[in-house]
C-alpha cells in the first residue's frame, strides 16, 4: 500500500489558536483528527457549533469537518491511542523569570505517556526552548514507555493570528526537526497534501499564495534546531519591528518619512519589504514573550543575548513616545474626549493579548480622559480587563468614537480604518486631529482634508501646531529647559 495515499489519524493537545488551526487545516488536508483540551466548556462549545476566535476560514472548516473526521474531546487516553501522531499545542506562557513555563506540557506528555500502547510521534507543536524535545523524552520513559514505543519531534507553527488558516495551507516552510526516519516519514505524509501541491489543485481549496507548482517546502532538521528555528524567527522579526522604530524616531526628528526609508531599506533583497512598518510597537501573544523565553534560553546555555533587551525596551518606548505624541497634541488629558480606533494588538483579529492598544488606552483613563473605542472584533474580550465606566465607552462605529472627540487615534491596522470618509470624519470631530499610530494615511492627503495628522516616523503636517516643537515639548521640559 501507498503510505503517502493513507489519511493520518492525529491527535492535537490544546484548542488555542495553534492547537484548533491546525486541528481544522489537517482536517482539510485529507486527515481525521481528534481535538483534546482539559476545558470542558470549551470542547462542548465546539462540538455544538461554537468558533471560540476570530480568524478568516476557520468556521467553514470546522462547519464542514467537525462530527465527520473532526473531533473534540477531554479524552486525552483515547485520542492518544487512536492517533499515530498526537502534536502538543498547549500554552507555553511566560513565568515570573520570563522563561516559558512548560508545566502544561510535562503534564501532558505524562498523560500521554501513561496511553501509549503502540508507536506514537509525539511532536511539539508550540513554541519551546531548546532541549523540551529531550525533557518530554525523559518524562514519556520515565512513566515506564520502552524507546522503541514513541519519537518526540518538533514541528514549529508560524502561523499568524487573522491569517492562521491562509498560513498554515499556504506556509513558506514546513520545519520537521526529527530524531528517526521512521517518525520524519510520519510528519511528511501527513504533510504530503501541501508539499505535493495536490492539495491546491483541490476543488474549493483554500486559496492563497502556494499553488501546486509551487507548494511549501520541506526543511528536515534536528529537533534541538527545529525549536530554536521557531525562537529564533519571533526574535528576528521582533527585532526587525523594534529596528524601524528607532529609525521611524530618527526619521522624525530628522524632517524623513520612514515609509520612504522603510520601501529603500526593504527592496533590498538581503533585507526584504516585510515587517518594516513603523507603529506604536509589537504586542500579541508571542513576539512579547518570544523575546523574553529566548533571552532567557540564551542566558542559561551562557550567551549573553542583550540585543534582545534592547529591542524590548524599544518596544516599551515606542508606547511612551506615542503617548508624548498625543500629550504634544491635546496639552492636557483631564475631562478630553478621545475617540479610538482599534484594541486588539493588530488588525483581523479579536486578541488583546500584549496589545500596544490597551495600554494606551489605560493611560488615557489614568490620566482622566473619556475614551470612545471602537474595534470590529475586540471591544467584548477588551471588556473583561477594561469594563465599561462612566468614562470607557465601547462603540460599534468609527464615526462614533470619533462624534465631537477632541482627537482621534488609530492605533491598530484593520482595513476599515484606512478607509474612513475623511469628510465625514472631519465634520465629526471636535478638533480635525488624529493621530495614527500605524501610519494608515498619507501625510499630505491628511494634511489637505484640514486634518492635523501626526503618525509615526513621519514630519509632523500638524496645522495648527508647530510640528518641530509639538514633538520636542515633553522632551524639553524633561530637561527642565521647557
Ligand atoms: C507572530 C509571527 O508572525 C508568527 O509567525 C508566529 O507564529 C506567532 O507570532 P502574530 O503574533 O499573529 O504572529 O502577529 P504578527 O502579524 O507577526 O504581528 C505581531 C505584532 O507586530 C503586531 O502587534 C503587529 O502590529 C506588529 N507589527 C508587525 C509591526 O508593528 N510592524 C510590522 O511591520 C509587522
Amino acid at each position: 500500500m501507498d503510505a503517502k495515499r493513507n489519511s493520518a489519524t492525529i491527535a492535537v493537545v490544546g484548542s488555542g489558536y495553534v492547537g484548533l488551526v491546525a486541528s481544522a487545516c489537517f482536517a482539510e488536508i485529507g486527515h481525521r483528527v481528534v481535538c483534546v483540551d482539559n476545558d470542558e466548556a470549551k470542547v462542548r462549545m465546539l462540538q455544538e457549533g461554537g468558533v471560540p476566535i476570530h480568524e478568516e476560514h476557520l468556521p467553514e472548516l470546522l462547519a464542514r469537518y467537525r462530527g465527520k473526521t473532526l473531533e473534540f474531546t477531554t479524552d486525552l487516553r483515547a485520542a492518544t491511542q487512536s492517533a499515530q501522531a498526537v502534536f502538543i499545542a498547549v500554552g507555553t506562557p511566560q513565568s515570573e523569570t520570563g522563561s516559558a513555563d512548560l508545566s502544561y506540557v510535562d503534564a501532558v506528555a505524562s498523560e500521554i505517556a501513561r496511553s501509549i500502547d503502540s508507536y506514537k510521534v509525539i511532536v511539539e507543536k508550540s513554541t519551546v526552548p531548546v532541549y523540551t524535545n529531550e525533557w518530554i523524552r525523559r518524562v514519556v520513559e520515565r512513566n515506564g514507555v520502552p524507546k522503541d514505543l514513541f519519537d518526540v519531534t518538533s514541528n514549529p507553527e508560524f502561523l499568524r493570528e487573522g491569517t492562521a488558516v491562509v498560513d498554515f495551507l499556504h506556509a513558506d516552510r514546513i520545519v520537521l526537526g526529527a530524531p528517526s526516519d521512521r517518525s520524519a516519514e510520519i510528519l511528511r505524509n501527513i504533510y504530503e497534501p501541501l508539499t505535493s501541491g495536490s492539495y491546491y489543485n483541490v476543488p474549493g481549496s483554500v486559496p492563497g499564495p502556494r499553488t501546486a507548482l509551487d507548494p511549501p517546502p520541506v526543511l528536515q532538521t534536528s529537533t534541538k534546531a527545529a525549536e530554536i528555528i521557531k525562537h529564533a524567527s519571533n526574535a528576528f522579526l521582533a527585532a526587525k519591528i523594534s529596528f524601524i522604530n528607532v529609525v521611524a524616531n530618527i526619521c522624525e526628528a530628522a524632517g524623513a518619512d520612514v515609509e520612504e526609508v522603510a520601501r529603500g531599506i526593504g527592496m533590498d533583497s538581503r533585507i526584504g519589504p516585510k515587517f518594516l512598518r513603523a507603529g506604536v510597537g509589537y504586542g500579541g501573544s508571542c513576539f512579547p514573550k518570544d523575546v523574553a523565553a529566548f533571552r532567557h534560553v540564551a542566558e542559561q546555555v551562557g550567551v549573553d543575548f542583550a540585543m534582545l533587551h534592547e529591542v524590548e525596551k524599544i518596544n516599551e518606548e515606542q508606547k511612551q513616545r506615542f503617548f508624548q505624541k498625543i500629550r504634544s497634541a491635546l496639552w492636557t488629558f483631564r475631562g478630553k474626549k478621545i475617540g479610538v480606533l482599534g484594541l486588539a494588538f493588530k488588525g483581523g483579529t479579536d486578541d488583546i493579548r500584549e496589545s500596544p492598544a490597551v495600554d494606551i488606552v489605560k493611560k488615557l483613563l489614568t490620566e482622566g480622559s473619556n475614551v470612545y473605542a471602537y474595534d470590529p472584533a475586540a471591544a467584548k474580550r477588551c471588556q473583561e480587563i477594561i469594563p465599561e465606566s462612566a468614562r470607557m465607552h465601547y462603540v460599534d462605529d468609527p464615526y462614533v468614537a470619533a462624534q465631537d472627540a477632541d482627537a482621534l487615534l488609530i492605533l491598530n491596522d484593520w482595513q476599515e480604518f484606512a478607509e474612513l470618509d475623511l469628510a465625514k470624519l472631519h465634520y465629526t470631530l471636535r478638533y480635525p486631529i488624529v493621530i495614527d499610530g500605524r501610519n494608515l494615511y498619507d501625510a499630505a492627503t491628511m494634511s489637505k482634508a484640514g486634518f492635523t495628522y501626526l503618525s509615526m516616523g513621519r514630519p509632523g503636517l500638524a496645522q495648527p501646531l508647530d510640528p518641530v516643537g509639538a514633538f520636542f515639548l515633553p522632551r524639553r521640559r524633561e530637561n527642565g529647559k521647557g
